[in-house]
């Protein structure tokens, strides 16, 4: 298949193209590098031995995007592109509705006048805001509980109404718990701007001495230990959901909904110990306010994914720490 993958160059895309290109698919990439290094689409050719183009184009820009699809014909487009930060979604709202909103809508418009009718959307656990249960079903309740969450929310309701519109159309929402890790390789790997907002790169910064400890968020939450509990996923894990993902489902009319997680819940306190033992030191931490808006306890029920794509998380804790230990040592700076 000829796939075009929009925010190719981020930590998902990238992973997610190194698979794609793996199981034979050719792959066109799109990204503005907002959030990305070129370097990272270096080594994604490194890794896999093979080439591929690269557009540096904005989604916003329709010009742009309508040249991609002339000069290509796609069979499917996996949709990463968007801005993801939570703290960051609050403080710019209109930044982030625009880029995650109005570039979906652009990449809809170019796609429907190029016949383009198969699309995977990255969608997030945080549609389910603070659950009300685990582990958490695709039928559970969905609510935004900030911008971030509700452009997904909002983008879901939107890919489903244009498929409403266009029965020929396969729209997969895939919604993502926590992923973390790296290829094992330690070529490419999560490489957040400044101080990062999600646990994982955190302590791999710690780690490798970055920065000076783990500020824990709160250890009064009704878990064993009081910290919070969260579905943590290898990034490759999550990569080979996409590929079965595209393969199983373009071509299948219909909005197709799958959690991808382990379904399996690690609290704060038991990442910062398996990390410390990847990277055979101890890692400093100290108990800090709770963070707004964090949920005590998320995990997945990624059983459908299981039933209908053929999929499930093979990858432990310890490999995920060790493949982000792997990373992060031999790029303490990242990309840069
Ligand atoms: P990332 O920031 O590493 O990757 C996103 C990529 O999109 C970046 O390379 C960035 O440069 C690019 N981009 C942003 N706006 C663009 C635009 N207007 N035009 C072209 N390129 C643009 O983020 P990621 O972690 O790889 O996330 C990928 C997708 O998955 C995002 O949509 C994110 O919301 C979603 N998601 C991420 C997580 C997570 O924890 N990482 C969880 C759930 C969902
Ligand atoms: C995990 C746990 C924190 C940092 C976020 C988004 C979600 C999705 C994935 C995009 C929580 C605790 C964290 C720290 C800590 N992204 N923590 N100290 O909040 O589950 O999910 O990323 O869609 O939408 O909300 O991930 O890694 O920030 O936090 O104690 O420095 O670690 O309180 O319990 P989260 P996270």
């Amino acid at each position: 298949m000829k796939i075009l993958v929009t925010g190719g160059a981020g930590y998902i895309g990238s992973h997610t193209c190194v698979e794609l290109l793996n199981a034979g698919h050719d792959i066109v990439m799109v990204d503005n590098l907002s959030n990305s290094s070129e370097k990272s689409i270096d080594r994604v050719k490194e890794i896999t031995r093979k080439d591929f183009e690269f557009y540096k184009c904005d989604i916003l820009d329709y010009d742009g995007l309508t040249k991609v699809f002339d000069e290509n014909k796609f069979d499917s487009v996996i949709h990463f592109a968007g801005f993801k930060a939570v703290g960051e979604s609050c403080e710019k709202p209109i930044e982030y509705y625009h880029n995650n909103m109005t570039g979906t809508f652009i990449l809809l418009r170019v796609m429907k006048e190029h016949g383009v009718k198969n699309i995977v959307f990255s969608s997030s656990a945080t549609v389910y805001g603070i659950p009300e249960s685990v582990p958490i079903k695709e039928d559970a309740p969905l609510f935004a509980i900030n911008p971030y969450g509700s452009t997904k929310l909002m983008l879901e309701r939107a890919l489903s109404d244009v498929q409403s519109a266009d029965k020929e159309m396969s729209v997969v929402l895939l919604r993502y718990f926590n992923p973390i890790g790296a290829h094992e390789s330690g070529m490419i790997g999560e490489d957040p701007n400044g101080i990062p907002n999600n646990l994982l790169p955190y302590v791999a910064q710690v780690a490798v001495g970055r920065l000076p400890k783990v500020n824990v968020f709160g250890n009064n939450y009704p878990t064993p230990d009081g910290t919070g509990v969260r579905d943590y996923i290898h990034i490759t894990d999550l990569a080979l959901g996409h590929l079965k993902a595209v393969e199983k489902k373009t071509g299948v009319s219909g909005v197709h909904i799958y959690n991808l997680g382990t379904g399996q819940g690690y609290s704060v306190l038991e990442i910062i110990k398996a990390f410390g033992k990847a990277a055979g030191k101890e890692i400093p931490y100290e108990i800090a306010p709770n963070r707004p808006g964090d949920a005590a306890i998320c995990y997945a029920d990624a059983t459908k994914a299981k039933e209908e794509l053929g999929w499930r998380a093979e990858r432990g804790i310890e490999k995920m720490c060790a493949d982000a230990w792997n990373w992060q040592s031999k790029n303490p700076d990242g990309y840069r």
